[in-house]
């Protein structure tokens, strides 16, 4: 199904459009695949390659387009993934920065990377509950997709 772009989406000034996204998330995830500490983590992960990049294309329209593609519940997702430490979404972010900056004009890319890094903290806090590791005390879970916004499904899973 098409959807269209919100007319308030963070993307549209910053001049995000599907096809920056697709090439995006292609070229990270070559890299992602590659990379000798993601590399192992995905490729033992991933069942059908094709389906994991349509679904972070929907993922990352949603965010910065706000058509509503995306509909999964990546908290679980991650929090099910018994390996995953900070060195990993320290290195994540380092290469979807580095990618971002490469494939996306500056306004674009700083959004891309404005929003991986709040949605990046958002997993860690999760994945910190998840495991009983505790939150730092005042801290609060929010959906990184809505900045703004009260209580989310995202805050609820
Ligand atoms: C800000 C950082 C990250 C974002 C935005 C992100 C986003 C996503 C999203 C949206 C999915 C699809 C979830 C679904 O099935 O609906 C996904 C899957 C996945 N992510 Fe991440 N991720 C991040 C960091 C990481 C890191 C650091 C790792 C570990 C090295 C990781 C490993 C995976 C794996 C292995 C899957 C596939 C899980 C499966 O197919 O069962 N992610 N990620």
């Amino acid at each position: 199904m098409i959807r269209r772009t919100h007319i308030n989406a963070p993307g549209v000034d910053a001049g995000v459009t599907e096809a920056m996204i697709h090439n995006l998330v292609h070229r990270f995830y070559d890299r992602v695949r590659r990379d000798p500490l993601l590399g192992p983590v995905f490729n033992t992960t991933v069942e059908d390659w094709s389906t994991h990049l349509d679904k972070l294309c929907a993922f990352w329209s949603s965010v910065t387009l706000m058509t509503g593609r995306y509909k999964g519940t990546p908290m679980q997702t991650h929090a099910a993934l018994p390996d995953i430490s900070a060195a990993h979404f320290t290195r994540w972010l380092e290469l979807f920065s580095a990618t971002a900056h490469e494939v996306c004009p500056p306004a674009a890319a700083a959004l891309f990377v404005d929003r991986a890094e709040r949605i990046a903290r958002s997993l860690q806090m999760g994945i910190a509950i998840e495991r009983g590791e505790g939150v730092v005390r005042g801290s609060r879970l929010r959906n990184p997709m809505q900045p703004s916004s009260s209580s989310t499904s995202l805050e609820r899973q």
